[in-house]
């Protein structure tokens, strides 16, 4: 089992480094930066997750898990009839079609079949929301894979799938359950400018406030771990907390510039859910953090 699209930031590089930071066992398994959910498809394939909550606040991500969890055969025909469809003027006539006006499988056709044509397989939109990445140039990219859709499908029967931004986490996590955090990284430096995944970008203010999150649940009895690059911003955010930080010499498959690939380091900081000074029995308490999240994060 491995993902059905290509992600920018996708973890497959780091999933032993993931695992050996995961819990031996576990409540409900929370991905709320869902993306292509490497993790969460290596965890599903060793037998791990019992219960499942996946979420991404980009909708036509989710409507694209969704069409595979629910409607896997109409997904399937859809995308037969894009597969072939692979010259440049073909892709950018599916990309000129508006999504609001399609069906939910021809949606998550049109966005896997962009996904494995596109440049580098991003997912970037113009201001105006519309998909704005630029064609692939590959050979023969493999719009569909019968096989493998087929399969996720299966692993996703009775996984929750949710649009929407990752401070509903703060609600929905019970002590006991494993969240796993892979925000859109923090730039090491002003030119690396990965992090606009969606029409709300995260930037210092949306770090800061994943930033209590993580440090609420911890204290609540989650298990919690996260993914972020090695900046002064998440040292100050995540160092000095009781949390166990590790830096990874991680390799970035997608970076602004070319030239610029190589090494870069990461950090995975986690906390084991035993940090449960106040631990809360029902998991559904109010946020203690005092911030009126509507107010401070704005969702796209
Ligand atoms: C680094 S990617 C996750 C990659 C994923 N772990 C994988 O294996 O493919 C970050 C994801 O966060 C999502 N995102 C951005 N802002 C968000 C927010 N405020 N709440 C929830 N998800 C958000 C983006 O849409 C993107 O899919």
């Amino acid at each position: 089992m491995r993902p059905f699209l290509k992600w920018a930031g996708g973890k497959t590089q780091l999933l032993d480094e993931l695992l050996a930071r995961t819990p031996e066992t576990f409540g409900t398994y929370h991905e709320p930066f869902l993306g292509g959910g490497a993790l969460f498809f290596r965890l599903k394939l060793l037998g791990r997750i019992r219960r499942a909550r996946l979420s991404d606040v980009n909708p036509e991500l989710i409507n694209a898990w969704k069409a595979v969890r629910d409607t896997p055969y109409d997904l399937v025909a859809a995308l037969e009839k894009l597969e072939n469809r692979l010259a440049e003027e073909d892709y950018y006539e599916i990309r000129g079609l508006d999504p609001d006006e399609m069906l939910p499988a021809e949606r998550a056709a049109r966005l896997l079949y962009l996904n494995k044509t596109c440049f580098n397989g991003l997912y970037r939109e113009n201001s105006k929301g519309r998909f704005n990445v630029p064609y692939g140039r590959y050979a023969r990219p493999k719009v569909l894979d019968r096989a493998l859709l087929l399969n996720v499908s299966k692993a996703l029967e009775g996984v929750d799938l949710q649009a929407q931004p990752f401070l509903k986490i703060v609600k929905n996590a019970r002590p006991g359950d494993f969240v796993y955090f892979d925000p859109p990284y923090h730039p090491v430096s002003t030119t690396s400018r990965f992090t606009s995944y969606s029409r709300s970008g995260f930037g210092e203010q949306e770090q800061r406030v994943l930033a209590q999150v993580f440090a609420e649940l911890a204290e609540r009895g989650v298990h919690v771990l996260l993914s972020n690059s090695d900046t002064p911003l998440i040292r100050e955010l995540y160092e000095g907390k009781g949390f166990e930080i590790t830096r990874i010499e991680a390799a970035r498959a997608i970076n602004s510039k070319g030239d610029k690939r190589g090494p870069v380091g990461e950090l995975l900081v986690r906390a084991a859910g035993q940090i449960a000074a106040k631990s809360d029995e029902t998991g559904a308490a109010e946020s203690q953090l005092g911030i009126d999240f509507k107010q401070t994060v704005k969702v796209a």
